[in-house]
């Protein structure tokens, strides 16, 4: 198959989160099983063109009353594979310093365009690389258009008669809601400016749009395509999904373990793996250490790493964090975000210097050396799509501790202790095989709240302290765990068949 895979960021030339993760990912892993795929992206102001090969002649897009566009093309290829990557030059548009926002958080303004530029331009480079999609795969609000665009400007072009459309949701919370000019810009016909299709308080919905009108619809994990579907995961857009929900499907996201594997994991101090733990207990003095926190092995550490987000659960972490200090534990935190928490964990840092640490910015090294060094790992988010962090910390032998909710529900297993009896029968024999005993690989809770997520943390630190033979079980079970992308990768096949299929009928 022939795929055009447009995302708004991609690993390793920019990324604000798991989506860049995901879409450097994927199409490498589409590749190794037989097909070829083009990554388009914008060329942000951080990214090279030094290092890029320059496609000569402009790309015209036409946006409306903004007349005909003209941009510059440059390209290279993702690290270890034949996957071409374009990069979509207008200074105009992408020649700031953000992604999406300024450096105080405000959204961009002119968003909309940015976004359909990018979403035609990615239509034109096909003609002009003469590259005949059968799929167009798009990605969360910004790239949402295409399957509109598709199903109008170019419906009856020859060109993309057999290119059938593939959505995929990696967040809800953000859908690209704008002023209704943006019909004008996208040309698209204001006839499908209603509120089966594209239209949401007279004004446009990107995400809306694109759900009406993909041949197939994808989300990162199983339990979140369910909760997208409910008043309290939906975002408003619920009813719309349940109304397409024939053509969803929850596909859990991968792992790259070249990049996130403790034995050969270039950030951290000592390698270690699931045979040997020893390298892990050196991970964590060299972590207390470059937290400046008391080098103490006798004290679980545990470990967050994630956007200061609402999503995330730092409104949760905040309110239970005085109580989780005091339960023999040191926490650090890696993040940046809300200014609010940046803020109120600085404080916290100051006020309990011998057992809470963060670090107020963006370092994937020290995120490597926070996931080998903690023995758990709290991901305590509101809602999750899928979630990267939880799944390498299973790698790491570090437990997660999360709210049972999306992703995080699907990847983690909640420890079940055994009874007393059962337990002392187990280990006075010595048996090798004790980890098929114990079941789990981390610690979860249902309610979103400071209450549940204290008394969850309290039970992880206990068993830790108390459970010594369970807790190191649990470590084998989750570092047995797998979470490939060739597996995801022959799912989202089968789904690009469904599509192509639909598309015939
Ligand atoms: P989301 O996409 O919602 O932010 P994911 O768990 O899917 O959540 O992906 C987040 C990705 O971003 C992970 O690869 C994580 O390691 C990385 N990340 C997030 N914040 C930071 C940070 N401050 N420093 C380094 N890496 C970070
Ligand atoms: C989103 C979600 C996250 C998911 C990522 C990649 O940013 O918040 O849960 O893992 O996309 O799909």
């Amino acid at each position: 198959m022939k795929i055009l895979f447009t995302a708004s960021e991609v690993v390793p030339f920019a990324k604000t989160g798991g989506l860049a993760d995901v879409a450097g990912a994927l199409p490498k892993a589409l590749e190794r099983l037989g097909h070829e795929v083009i990554v388009v992206m914008p060329r942000y102001y951080s990214i090279n063109r030094d290092n890029l090969e320059h496609i000569p002649g402009p790309l015209g897009v036409s946006m409306g009353p903004m007349g005909e566009l003209w941009a510059g093309v440059y390209s290279t290829t993702l690290p270890d594979s034949n996957v071409r990557v374009y990069f979509i030059d207008y200074e105009a548009f992408y020649g700031r310093s953000g992604l999406y926002t300024d450096e105080n958080g405000f959204s961009y303004p002119d968003n909309d365009n940015r976004f359909i530029f990018l979403s035609k331009a990615a239509f034109q480079l096909c003609k002009k690389l003469d590259f005949q999609p059968d799929i167009i795969h798009s990605h969360d609000w910004h790239t949402a258009p295409q399957p509109l665009l598709r199903n109008t400007r170019y419906l009856n072009d020859e060109f993309f008669i057999n290119s059938a459309t593939v959505l995929t949701i990696h967040n809800l919370q953000h859908q690209g809601q704008f002023y209704k000019g943006a019909m004008d810009v996208m040309e698209v016909g204001w006839e499908h400016f209603n509120p089966y299709e594209i239209e949401v308080y007279d004004g446009v919905n990107f995400l809306k749009g694109g759900i009406a009108h993909c041949d197939a619809l994808t989300t990162v994990s199983r339990k979140y395509a369910q909760e997208i579907q409910t008043p309290e995961f939906g975002f408003g857009l619920q009813e719309h999904i349940k109304a397409h929900s024939h053509k969803l499907r929850g596909i859990l996201n991968g792992i790259d373990y070249d990049e996130w594997s403790p034995d050969k994991d270039k950030y951290i101090v000592k390698n270690y793996d699931i045979n040997n733990l020893e390298g892990k207990k050196e991970c964590k003095r060299d972590l207390q250490k470059i937290f400046d926190l008391p080098i103490d092995e006798s004290k679980p550490v545990i470990g967050f790493v994630g956007r200061f987000a609402e999503q995330k659960g730092i409104g949760l972490i905040a309110q239970a964090m005085e109580g989780l200090l005091n339960l023999g534990t040191q926490i650090v935190m890696l993040g940046t975000g809300e200014k609010w928490a940046e803020g109120f964990f600085a404080d916290i840092a100051h006020k309990y210097p011998d057992r809470f640490a963060v670090y107020v910015g963006y370092s994937n090294e020290l995120a490597h050396k926070i996931e080998a060094g903690s023995d758990m790992f709290l991901m305590p988010s509101l809602f999750e799509p899928c979630g990267l962090n939880q799944i390498y910390s299973l790698r790491y032998g570090t437990l997660p501790i999360v709210r049972a909710t999306g992703g995080l529900d699907d990847t983690i297993e909640n420890y079940h202790p055994m009874s007393d009896k059962d337990r002392y029968r187990l280990y006075s024999d010595n048996r090798a095989d004790n980890t098929i005993c114990v079941i789990g690989t981390g610690f979860k809770f249902y309610e979103a709240s400071a209450d549940a997520l204290y008394h969850t943390v309290k039970w992880a630190i206990d068993t830790w302290y108390e459970q010594k033979n369970d807790f190191r079980a649990m470590q084998i079970n989750a570092m047995n765990k797998r979470f490939d992308w060739e597996k995801s990768a022959k799912e989202y096949i089968e789904v690009y068949e469904d599509a192509i299929a639909r598309r015939r009928d």
